[in-house]
C-alpha cells in the first residue's frame, strides 16, 4: 500500500506570535520541528493581509527547511510575483477573501481563467509543483486537469465538520471518493486539506488513492497539549495503519 504524506500547516503557530506582536512563538522553529518528527511537508499561506506568515517567515523556512515547503497563495500578481522568487518546491493555490476567518471553500476554477492559467504555466516552468484548492466536484476536476495543474487538494471541511458534530457524513465521502477516483484516472494527484482531526483523518484514510494530507489549525491546538512532536506523530500513524 502506498504511504500518504503528511503536510504539517504551521500557520497558526504565526496566529499566536502576531496576536502580542512578538517574535515567538517562532513559525521557522515549528517548521524544523515538523521536520525533525516525520512531517513530510511543511505548508504555509502567505495572506494578502499577512494575518499570520510573512515574508521573513517565508524566506527563513526556505533557507532552512530540507523538507518541502508547501506555499499556498491566492491567485494574484503579488502572489505570483513573491512565488517565482521564492522558488518553493510545492505551491497550492487558494481563493482569499478579506474578511474570511479561514478558506472557507475551493477555487472558483471559472473566474479569470486565462491568468490562472498563465500563472500555473509560469509557476510550472519555475519548477513548483501546482496544486488547486478545490471543492469536492466533479466538474472542478475535469477543470483543473485543462488548467494544466498537477495535483488537486480537495477542500474537506464540510466532510470534517459532519464528522465534529456527528452528523451523517456518508454522501459527502462518498462525493470525496469519487472526485478522487476522477482526478486519479485524469493523472491528478489528490491531497486533502482542511479541518481535520484525528477522527475525521481517519475515516478519510479509507479512500484509496489520497496521497496526501495537509493539517493545520487541529494539530497546532493539539499541541498545546501533547507538544507538537506527538501530535505529529499521532497523525503520522492514523495516516499509515
Ligand atoms: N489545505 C489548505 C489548502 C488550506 O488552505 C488549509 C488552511 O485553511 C489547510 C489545508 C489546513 O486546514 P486546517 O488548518 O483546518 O487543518
Amino acid at each position: 500500500m502506498n504511504r500518504i504524506r503528511l503536510g504539517v500547516n504551521i500557520d497558526h503557530v504565526a496566529t499566536v506570535r502576531n496576536a502580542r506582536g512578538e517574535i515567538y512563538p517562532s513559525p521557522l522553529r515549528a517548521a524544523l520541528l515538523a521536520q525533525k518528527n516525520g512531517a513530510d511537508s511543511v505548508t504555509i499561506h502567505l495572506r494578502e493581509d499577512r494575518r499570520h506568515i510573512n515574508e521573513y517567515d517565508l524566506n527563513q523556512i526556505k533557507k532552512k527547511l530540507k523538507i518541502p515547503l508547501n506555499l499556498e497563495i491566492a491567485a494574484t500578481r503579488e502572489m505570483l510575483k513573491i512565488a517565482l522568487k521564492s522558488k518553493p518546491p510545492f505551491i497550492c493555490i487558494v481563493p482569499e477573501k478579506r474578511k474570511e476567518i479561514t478558506t472557507e471553500g475551493g477555487l472558483n476554477l471559472n473566474y479569470n481563467k486565462i491568468f490562472l492559467k498563465n500563472l500555473i504555466v509560469k509557476l510550472k516552468k519555475n519548477k513548483s509543483r501546482v496544486s488547486l484548492f478545490i471543492e469536492p466536484s466533479l466538474r472542478d476536476v475535469f477543470e483543473a486537469k485543462k488548467l494544466n495543474a498537477d495535483c488537486v487538494e480537495i477542500h474537506t471541511g464540510k466532510f470534517c465538520n459532519l464528522v465534529n458534530k456527528k452528523k451523517k457524513f456518508k454522501n459527502e465521502f462518498k462525493k470525496i471518493e469519487k472526485v478522487t477516483k476522477l482526478a486519479n484516472e485524469l493523472g491528478l494527484e489528490v491531497h486533502a486539506g482542511h479541518g481535520f482531526t484525528y477522527d475525521s483523518a481517519k475515516i478519510l484514510t479509507k479512500i484509496k488513492n489520497i496521497k496526501e494530507f495537509n493539517i493545520g489549525h487541529f494539530l497546532i491546538g493539539e499541541s498545546i497539549f501533547i507538544g507538537m512532536s506527538s501530535a505529529i506523530k499521532s497523525f503520522k500513524k492514523i495516516l499509515n495503519s
